[in-house]
């Protein structure tokens, strides 16, 4: 019997797929420290992975390890190098993980566009009159510009909502073809300020990679337009968060949405989350039902497909 590690536990759909399956056995890990990790995963053929780090020195110890599963798309938590030397492949949930966070960046720019918390909180608190003439910033979505950097799949699947708003969408991705594009809708950009200069709204979706670390400063922000507003659902580290807040309370921008933080959790201090021009949600891009009993499938299956020989292309990270 294969022995299959569930690093952090995964929608009960995907648990009972690998249960059906004679195959495998297969245990949970909820204890993700590293002490645990290093002392439990050596025994396991296989790893499917939600949270959890898995560096260098844990994989060394894994002598049997043939895969591992990402619930996800991003690795940044896993030592790729190592797999790449050691031929452990690497699968991620491709099919699975795009509709939920294209719409939870819609869910940002809306809440920020329309001031959704403001007004919750003033007709609570019985301002409702007063609220109707107020000076309080909302806008219309039809004409803006959007920019979205990564176009991958998370990226094609909001330009289709935010042309659904009558936006104007520009693309920065320099690894995708400009007909793709196009023929989608958007507007390809080959120069990163160029974008930057022109959005009312940027939206990232791309991997954290050395090149994109760091990718918006204040540098940047600095080009943007005082009206801009920033939506990070990709990776903390993408967005120089100290340099964000300094960029909100200058005005030098007018608001953001962070889905993802450079520490998660953020420590409590982290000045933005007392920062009203932000909207938060705690990593929470595929927290519906349906994206997480999918992703669970996806999870498990491309580990019964991987040791059957049938694994999908498209699910092997490009590492
Ligand atoms: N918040 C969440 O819960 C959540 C959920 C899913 C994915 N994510 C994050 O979102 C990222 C994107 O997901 P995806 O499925 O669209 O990934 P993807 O791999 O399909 O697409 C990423 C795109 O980014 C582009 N890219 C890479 N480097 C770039 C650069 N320097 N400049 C511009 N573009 C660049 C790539 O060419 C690619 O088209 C993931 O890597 C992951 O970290 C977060």
């Amino acid at each position: 019997m294969l022995k299959i590690a569930i690093v952090d536990k995964i929608h009960q759909d995907g648990i009972n797929l690998l249960k059906k399956n004679s195959k495998f056995e297969f245990e949970i890990i909820e204890d993700l420290s590293k002490k645990n990790l290093i002392s439990k995963l050596p025994s396991f053929d296989g790893i499917t992975l939600r949270r959890g780090v898995i560096d260098e020195e844990i994989l060394n110890k894994c002598k049997k390890l043939k895969v591992i599963s990402r619930h996800g798309v991003g690795f940044d938590n896993v030592d790729t190098k190592f797999l790449k030397e050691n031929n452990i492949k690497l699968l991620v949930t491709a099919t699975t993980t795009s509709v939920s966070p294209a719409e939870h960046i819609m869910f940002m720019i809306i809440n920020i566009s329309k001031g959704i918390d403001f007004f919750d909180k003033s007709v609570r608190n019985g301002q409702f009159g007063s609220v109707m003439h107020m000076n309080h910033q909302t806008f219309e979505l039809s004409t803006k510009k959007i920019l979205i950097i990564g176009f991958g799949r998370i990226g094609r699947k909001l330009i289709k909502r935010c042309l659904g708003f009558e936006m104007k969408v520009y693309v920065y991705d320099p690894y995708v073809e400009k007909n793709l594009v196009e023929t989608s809708g958007g507007i390809k950009i080959d120069n990163l300020s160029d974008g930057l200069k022109e959005a009312d709204i940027i939206s990232l979706t791309v991997p954290l990679t050395k090149e994109t670390s760091n990718m918006i400063n204040l540098d940047k922000m600095k080009i943007m337009k005082k009206n801009a507003v920033i939506i990070n659902t990709s990776r903390g580290g993408v967005v120089n968060e100290k340099d964000l807040n300094e960029a909100l309370n200058q005005k030098i921008i007018y608001g953001a949405g962070l889905d993802v933080f450079e520490k998660e959790p953020p420590d409590n201090n982290n000045p933005l989350l007392k920062n009203r021009r932000v909207v938060l949600s705690p990593h929470a891009a595929t927290f519906t039902p349906e994206c997480l009993s999918k992703m669970s499938i996806e999870t498990v299956q491309n580990i019964i497909d991987f040791f059957d020989n049938k694994l999908n292309k498209n699910s092997l990270a490009k590492i």
